[in-house]
């Protein structure tokens, strides 16, 4: 079902801004009785990341919809609640639901995450049918950018397609992790007019991918780069980036592998989690 529903503004863009939606109270009320739903980026970690856009995006929903990860996610959640806290103006009301748990232990990575997403769509479904009220509009907080690795669209198109209640989605973009990895070590993802591959731990670990020279891995329990031959290879990783426990190291990866992985290591023991980033640049064969 396309996310333009029925009952949109003519000349509504689709996925784009929907300006109304972020408006007065009376402004929405003149907007057809759809729910709305905000898919805001919140940033990577630091609260100073939150765009103008999110903070108006959030004083506009009358819920914030929270996933509740457990307890060794807990930083996770306090930074969530403390961007509410810090940035929603008046009294807000949160509906929270545990987070269905991911079983990746099963023949098929695809099946598995297709049936944990599954879980997800229903806990969505509820929050839409049942905390919002006919032109009531809610906020799912997604960390770094809603684009980059996070399932909350995807969700909720399974949603949508479902046929139930009808409503308006707009995403509000954040800064990624990503961003914040270039931005720490003050360079540009690729070489001039290159491209750069965005990836995960798990595909990295199968091989150096085809077609680019720059690779930025993301969601890599394992330290993938390990598996690389390192002769020719620079890494500029970062942990945590944005909070008050980054830590950053980059060079040769042949000189500095063994180090990253004992700083991950101590540091995922000290704070029972772990989310680190890394651009692997390798110096193309004619450089
Ligand atoms: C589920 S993905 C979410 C990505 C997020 N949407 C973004 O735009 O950054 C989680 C992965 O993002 C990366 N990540 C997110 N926040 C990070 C941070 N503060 N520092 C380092 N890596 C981070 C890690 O690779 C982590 O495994």
């Amino acid at each position: 079902m396309p996310r333009a529903a029925a009952g949109a503004p003519a000349n509504y863009p689709g996925r784009g801004l929907w300006p109304d939606v972020a408006a007065t109270p009376a402004a929405r009320a003149r907007l057809p009785s759809m729910r709305k739903v905000l898919v805001v980026g919140i940033g990577a970690g630091d609260p100073d990341h939150v765009t103008m856009q999110a903070v108006r995006a959030l004083n506009a929903a009358d819920v914030v919809f929270v996933m509740d990860k457990g307890d060794d996610k807990a930083d996770l959640a306090a930074l969530r609640r403390e961007i509410c806290e810090r940035y929603i103006d008046g009294p807000y009301r949160t509906v929270t639901a545990p987070d269905p748990q991911r079983d990746l232990g099963g023949p098929s990575y695809r099946t598995d995450v297709a049936a944990w997403h599954e879980q997800r769509v229903d806990v969505y479904e509820r929050f839409i049918r049942d905390e919002l009220d006919d032109g009531g509009c809610g906020a799912f907080l997604v960390w770094g950018d809603p684009s980059l690795y996070d399932s909350t669209l995807r969700i909720l198109d399974q949603v949508a397609a479902r046929g139930g209640p009808e409503f308006q989605v707009e995403v509000v973009p954040g800064i990624s992790s990503v961003q914040v990895l270039a931005a720490r070590f003050g360079i540009a993802l690729h070489g001039v007019g290159a491209p750069v591959r965005i990836t995960t731990g798990r595909r990295l670990a199968a091989g150096w991918p085809d077609g680019a020279d720059d690779v930025v891995v993301m969601l890599d329990g394992s330290c993938a780069f390990t598996h690389l031959d390192p002769a020719g290879i620079t890494i500029y990783w970062g942990a945590y980036l944005g909070t008050p426990d980054e830590i950053l190291v980059s060079g040769p990866l042949a000189e500095v592998a063994g180090e990253i992985q004992r700083v991950r290591a101590e540091a995922r023991t000290r704070k029972g989690w772990m989310f680190d980033t890394y651009l692997l640049r390798r110096t193309p064969p004619d450089g």
